[in-house]
Formats: C-alpha cells, structure tokens, sequence
C-alpha cells in the first residue's frame, strides 16, 4: 500500500457522515420495523374502511392481503431504487442525489399520514411504494458517499455507521409502536409520517457538506474542487497524498470505457467482484435476518412467550442488534472483513440448527422455550458482527470510479430482491413447516459460509487501485 497519510478522524467528517447517514438509513430501517407492531390496528381500520364503502363485512384474509401488500411493495420499491441508484448517482451526484431523493420521503409521509383522514387505504401502498424507492436509492447512495468521504483505514467503520443507523431506527420503530406510545388507533398516521423527520435533519445538514471529491474528481473534472472537498472532509491541508491516490484511480478508470452492466457480466475482472458483491447481498437476506425482524414477536410466541412478553424480547433483540453493530464498527478495521463474514455466518448456522432442535421439544419444558428466545438474539448478534454491514460497504470497495455506481445499483437491487422474497414466503413455509422452516436457514447459511471462504477477498486497507489490480490478476488464473 503506498504510503498515504493516516489523517484521523475529525469533527467535520463526523458531520458529514452524520448527514448523509441519519438522513438516509433512518427510512430504511424505520420502514423496515414500523409495520410489525400496528398490524393488527390497521388491519381493522382496513376493514372499516372496505365496510363503509361497500356496506358488505369483508372477510380477514382479504384485509390481510391488503396488509401484505402494503407491507411488501416497500421491497419492490426499494428494488426499483435500487435499479435507478448508478444513473442518480451519475447524474446528480452521491450528495445531490441523496438531497432530492428527501421529495420522496415528503410525498410518501403526506400519503401514509393522511390516509386515515382520506378513508383510504390505497394511499398507505402508494406511500409505502415511495418511501421503498427512496429507501432502495439511499442504500446505494449512502454507503457509496461514505465510502467515497471517508481515508482509506476507517473506510469499514465509517461503511458501517449505515447500518447502525438502520439497526438504530429500527429499535425506534419497535419503541415508537409500542400501544403506550404511538401503536394506537388514534395515533398510527403519526407512526407513520414520522418517517419524514430525519429528512428535514438532512435538507438542514448535508447542504453544507461537500460532494464527494472522488466524484468532482472523476465526474466533473474538477481537481481545485475536489482538493478543496477533501481538505474540508479532514480538516486539513495536508491533502497531497490522498489527492494523488485519488487521482490515480481515476487515471485508472479512464484507460477502461465506461463501464455498464452489459461488460460488467462479459469482462472477468469486473464479473468476479460483482458476483461476489451480488452473492454478499443475496447471503445477507436469506440468512432469514428479516424473518426475525418482521416476525420475531410471532416466533417468540412460537416458543411459548405470552404476545406482551414477546413484545419486550422483540426489544431486547433491537437493543442487541445496536449493541453488537457497535461493536462491529470498531472490530471490522482490525479482525477484517472476511474474518467476521465468516464468523457471523457460521454463527448464524449453528443458532439456527440449536433453533430447529429446540423448536420441536419446546412445548416439554420451560428452559426449552427460553433457550429458543435466547437463540433468536444470539442470531441476530451474529448478524450484526459482520453479515449486516459489510455487504452495504464492500460492493463500494470491491470497484473502481468508473464501475461502481453500475455494480451498486445491481447489488443493490439484488438486496431487496432477496428481501422481497423472504418476506413473502416465510410465513406460509412456515405454516407448512412449523418450527423447521429455520432448517432451510441453517443449509443456505453453510453454504454462504463456503463462498466466502473460497471467493471473498480480504479489502482492509487496501487502496482501490490495489483492490482492482487483485481481480486483474485472478482473471488471468
Ligand atoms: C440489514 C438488512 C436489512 C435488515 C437489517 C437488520 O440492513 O439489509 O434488511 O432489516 O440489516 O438489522
């Protein structure tokens, strides 16, 4: 690694990934939790409202498609924003785009909030539709500013901040939904438009943070600009090997056309990393991780737990998902990333075996019941350890200037993709399989665990231009 530097870590840049982060995952993750507690309140709101208008009682599993829809359009919408975040990025910029997608957030928080009033429940999907769309574009934008503003040995932890804030909203949705807080019949709307608080924080901040410098640099050309970004992102002038870093890479980018998906999928230097980027997404989803956080209040009551108790341990899994995200942020710059990929998901595979063989005996003794609780939150902690943040942040690292805003939309849509299934099919498999449906967890998980072992390369401290030159040289093989 050439020798750059190490410029730590400053007020302004705590600024900067503050903005960009708070503003942007807080819609991921607080969309992501807020559906779970309110269920049953909405659900008969839905059912008013058909009666009203039809004079005819509507059956439940009508009510509940309508509900699934609503909940589930949020993952088509992130797909679609997931598909559109390499042109946004290009076209208006990671801190541009990132600014206007905020319009999306205000439109779905007008729908959501005032669908009550309205008597109408189309207008909970349309805005669950746009706050999917804004939440699939922040989660290419954001982890791609990030990575973008941040010097190269805090490149994991400042990548991790995304999730962080994600775990942290959605420890706020399950709190914020609570029937002592605002999980009442009067008070749901609010639950809903609350949403559009962390955009207002972002269109007050973010304005007054520079755009990624690697973007003026790359995108408009600009090396004052860039220089000037970048002395403001570290609070220094001593910006001279960073610039010629940065400058490299984008000499690099240019030797190669712009890159597009068409030659991503053709050239070998770019398909390995984007099928490793793609796979990192698509093991992060069907290691069940958002089985448990949709249901998890459901599972509990599976292994026993009367619903308000389960409720409370629905939190406490909130609470150790923050915790150990924490603690990732600082292990992911010193034990790596694959290390803890690897530790997260066989940790995750062996909970949901322990899970499977406790699910069939739980209704013989009480311990039983409070271990399964106690392997839910294991999992989600195993999770947290590497599984969910490394593959927000890695796609960023795994390609150059010229192909990353391509490979982030197409991992990107990859993610909630996997979401998106998961979501629909867990339930019903479940209904099917009762306690083993984890069991096809456990399988997918091992074999997760093999990939990354085999494929997946070590990125810490690594510069782009390093990164590149790495796949280069496997293609060769
Ligand atoms: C990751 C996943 C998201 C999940 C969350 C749970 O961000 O992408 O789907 O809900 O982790 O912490």
């Amino acid at each position: 690694m050439p020798y750059i530097k190490r410029v730590g870590f400053n007020g302004r840049l705590a600024f900067a990934i503050t903005a960009a982060a708070l503003g942007s995952s807080f819609q991921h993750g607080y969309n992501t939790g807020v559906v779970n507690a309110p269920q049953r309140l909405i659900e008969e709101w839905i059912s008013s409202v058909r009666f009203n208008r039809t004079g005819e009682e509507v059956e439940q599993s009508q009510v509940t498609m309508i509900w699934s829809i609503a909940v589930s359009i949020f993952c088509v919408g992130g797909m679609l924003g997931g598909c559109i975040t390499g042109f946004v990025a290009e076209r208006f910029g990671r801190k541009g785009g990132l600014l206007l997608n905020n319009i999306l957030v205000a439109l779905a928080a007008i729908f959501m909030g005032s669908a009550k009033a309205a008597a109408s429940y189309e207008m909970i999907i349309v805005g669950r539709f746009l706050i999917g769309v804004n939440s699939g574009l922040n989660a290419g934008l954001a982890p791609m500013y990030l990575a973008e503003i941040s010097p190269i040995h805090l490149r994991g932890a400042v990548g991790t901040v995304y999730q962080l804030v994600i775990t942290i909203s959605i420890l706020i949705s399950q709190i914020l939904g609570l029937e002592s807080v605002l999980g009442t019949e009067r008070a749901w709307p609010a639950l809903l438009a609350i949403t559009a608080i962390p955009a207002i924080f972002q269109l007050a901040t973010l304005p007054i943070c520079p755009e990624s410098p690697k973007f003026i640099l790359n995108n408009r050309g600009k090396e004052l600009e860039a220089q000037r970004a970048l002395t403001w992102l570290r609070g220094t002038i001593e910006v001279h090997d960073e610039m010629d870093e940065m400058k490299n890479e984008v000499e690099a980018a240019k030797l190669v056309p712009k890159v597009t998906l068409r030659e991503m999928l053709f050239n070998p230097a770019l398909r390995i990393p984007l099928m490793i980027s793609s796979m990192l997404m698509i093991a992060q989803q069907l290691s069940g991780i958002n089985a448990v956080m949709f249901f998890s209040t459901k599972i509990f009551t599976m292994a026993q737990l009367v619903e308000e108790k389960a409720q409370y341990a629905t939190l406490g899994m909130g609470t150790m998902n923050v915790f150990m995200t924490v603690v990732s942020l600082v292990l992911v710059e010193r034990a790596g990333r694959k290390t803890l990929l690897l530790v997260g998901f066989s940790g995750m595979c062996l909970t949901t075996i322990l899970l499977t063989i406790c699910m069939a005996y739980v209704t013989q003794a009480l311990w039983v019941s409070y271990l399964s609780i106690l392997l839910v939150i294991v999992f989600v902690v195993m999770f947290a350890t590497g599984p969910g943040s490394i593959p927000w942040f890695m796609v960023s690292e795994l390609f150059n200037q010229s192909a990353r805003p391509a490979a982030t939309s197409f991992a990107v849509a990859i993610n909630w993709t996997a979401n998106f299934i998961v979501g629909l099919a867990f339930l019903p498999l479940q209904e099917i399989m009762g306690g083993y449906v984890f069991i096809i967890f456990s399988i997918l998980q091992l074999i997760f665990v093999f990939f990354i072992w085999k494929k997946v390369p070590e990125t810490k401290n690594k510069t782009m231009e390093e990164i590149s030159s790495m796949f280069r040289q496997r293609s060769y093989q």
